[in-house]
Order: structure tokens, then C-alpha cells, then sequence
């Protein structure tokens, strides 16, 4: 009978058997997929893997420092960390659009991780955490619908332009079959059990607006407050994604004897099996109050707090 241990083992096999003594270079992105890629093929062949980490200043907070900590200090994997926080954030200065920032954001990301690959010397091989969804995703889209909502980024022509074969242990997996490995592979549980992040990270929370590190650092506290409460309140396995919203919008309010003049945040949280439909979560009144509370008494610059009860269709899940 099958399991998971039994797969690791052999997953483990055929990647020393593909790679031989070449050297693997894997992008990491702190979420779920990368980071069991990244175990799983240490576990396999050690130092012949490289793990990149190129941190575009957009993540939650505390999210690289963990990555870090976890690869780096933990699993012992060779990691560069590349903080490119000041050409990413540069480079957004002033923009608005979402499909731009998209494209700019994907398009950076692709550039400075073939830079950092270069510094290191290079690689054989190109590991990716495609999954068993993806491999079906991308046959049926062949003549398929061609209207783009959102140009989800991804790395898609980089083998070929870097000139490196693909490795992809996770491609006969399916999502919740890709945490029983990361568990297996003694990943820790936060961030096995991680809800998705996208790609451009919070610079599609800070809809049509300018992006700056002032409402980065909004943003991040806020964000973090409401999934602490999430997870104090034993719900983050129920909720496929939650996450705050910085609105371009600056509101009136009272805080003690004066007048405020701030800006509002929007809470979402959606339920979903693949991301491809959702639903509001029903939080209770007391739930959001006291996120609402503890947001605006605590993060200087958000003085009003809505929820967002749209469900997928006809809103998306993220804003922008
Ligand atoms: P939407 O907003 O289209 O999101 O309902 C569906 C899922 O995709 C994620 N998402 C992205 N992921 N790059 C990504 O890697 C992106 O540009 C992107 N846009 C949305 C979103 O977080 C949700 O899980």
C-alpha cells in the first residue's frame, strides 16, 4: 500500500538519478510548494542544491527572516538570500495598474534570479514545485479560453533561456498530498500548512495606488494582527486565504479629544478547494470587532476597517 514515506523514498531515488553529481539551483518563495521541493531534493542529493531566495521587500511580515532561519539554519541548505527590496520597490515607484506592476514584478523577479544563478556559478539543473493540477492546467488550456483576467506570473521560460533541465519531484501530487510530504520531510507546520500568497505579494493588496515602504509597514501590521487573530481563533485551516487590503481611500475619525484623517483597510478571508471559485468567510460580529479594535488601535495609519463579503464570481480573490 501506498504511502507517503514510501514515496519520499522513491521521489528521492529517481532526483539522484536524474541529477547524477550536476548541480540544482531552486527558487524559493516561502510558500508551500518551493519549500518542500527544496527539502525533499537536499534530502537527495546535499550541497548540489542551491536555494535561491530573491525577497522583493513584498512579503508578510517576519515571512523572509523565517525562510531563512528555517532553510539556512535548520535543513543546513546553501541559501542566498537576495534582498532586492530597493530595485523592486524602485522600479513600482509611481506605478498604478495591476497587469503592470505584475508584469514589472515577474519580470524582475526572472532578471535577478538569473543573476544571482550566474554569481553562483550556474547550474544543470532548474528545480520547480509543479504540481500534478498544473500539468493538467496547462494541456487544457491549449485552445482555451484566451481571455486573461490576471497574468499570473510564474517562471515559465526560464530552463530554456538559462539553458538547464527541469527537475520536478512534486508533478504527480496534488496540494494537500505535497503538505503530508513537507510534514514528512519535517518542514514545520506553519509553514506546511500556509495559506497561498501571490507571486507580486502585497503590492496587489495596496489596490490603485502608489506603492511606498510607509504603507508597506501599514499594511504588514495590519496583515499580521488579523491572522494572529485568525489563528488564536483556531480558524487558519478553515480559511483557504485571509488577508487585509490597504484602500486607497482616506477616511474621518475620532481618537480620543481630536480628529483623524487615515486611511481604510479591508479584511478578506475566502474558502475554496483550487482558488478557482470562493466564498466569503462567515466570521461572527464579535470575531470582526475585535480585529477591527485591535487594527486601529494599533497600527498607526488605518483608522476604519471593512469586510469584504464578495464572493468568486463575480469579485476575485485578491483585489487587483
Ligand atoms: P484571484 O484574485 O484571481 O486569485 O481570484 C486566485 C488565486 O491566485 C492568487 N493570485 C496570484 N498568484 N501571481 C500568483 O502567483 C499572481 O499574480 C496572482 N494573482 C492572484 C491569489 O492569491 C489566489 O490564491
Amino acid at each position: 500500500d501506498w504511502t507517503m514515506a514510501a514515496f519520499k523514498d522513491q521521489a528521492i531515488a529517481k532526483i539522484r538519478q536524474q541529477v547524477g553529481k550536476g548541480k540544482v539551483i531552486c527558487g524559493l518563495s516561502g510558500g508551500v510548494d518551493s519549500s518542500v521541493v527544496a527539502a525533499l531534493i537536499h534530502e537527495a542529493i546535499g550541497d548540489q542544491l542551491t536555494c535561491v531566495y530573491v525577497d522583493h521587500g513584498l512579503m508578510r511580515l517576519g515571512e523572509s527572516e523565517q525562510v531563512v532561519s528555517v532553510f539556512r539554519d535548520r535543513f543546513n541548505i546553501n541559501l542566498v538570500h537576495k534582498d532586492a527590496s530597493d530595485l523592486f520597490l524602485g522600479r513600482l515607484a509611481g506605478m498604478t495598474d495591476p497587469e503592470q506592476k505584475r508584469k514589472t514584478i515577474g519580470g524582475l523577479f526572472i532578471d535577478v534570479f538569473e543573476e544571482e544563478a550566474k554569481r553562483i556559478g550556474g547550474a544543470d539543473f532548474l528545480a520547480q514545485g509543479t504540481l500534478y493540477p498544473d500539468v493538467i492546467e496547462s494541456v487544457s488550456f491549449i485552445g482555451g479560453p484566451s481571455v486573461t483576467i490576471k497574468s499570473h506570473h510564474n517562471v515559465g521560460g526560464l530552463p530554456e533561456r538559462m539553458n538547464m533541465k527541469l527537475v520536478e519531484p512534486l508533478r504527480e501530487l496534488f496540494k494537500d498530498e505535497v503538505r503530508e510530504l513537507g510534514r514528512e520531510l519535517g518542514l514545520p507546520d506553519e509553514m506546511v500548512g500556509r495559506h497561498p500568497f501571490p507571486g507580486p505579494g502585497l503590492a496587489i493588496r495596496i489596490p490603485g495606488q502608489e506603492i511606498t515602504r510607509d504603507k508597506l509597514e501599514i499594511l504588514k501590521k495590519a496583515d499580521a494582527i488579523y491572522l494572529e487573530e485568525i489563528r488564536n481563533a483556531g480558524l487558519y485551516d478553515a480559511i483557504w486565504q485571509a488577508f487585509t487590503v490597504l484602500l486607497p481611500v482616506r477616511t474621518v475619525g475620532v481618537m480620543g479629544d481630536s480628529r483623524s484623517y487615515d486611511y481604510a483597510c479591508a479584511l478578506r478571508a475566502v474558502t475554496s478547494t483550487d482558488g478557482m471559485t470562493a466564498d466569503f468567510y462567515p466570521f461572527d460580529m464579535a470575531f470582526l470587532g475585535r480585529v477591527a479594535n485591535r487594527i486601529i488601535n494599533e497600527c498607526k495609519g488605518i483608522n476604519r476597517v471593512t469586510y469584504d463579503v464578495t464572493s468568486k464570481p463575480p469579485g476575485t480573490i485578491e483585489w487587483e
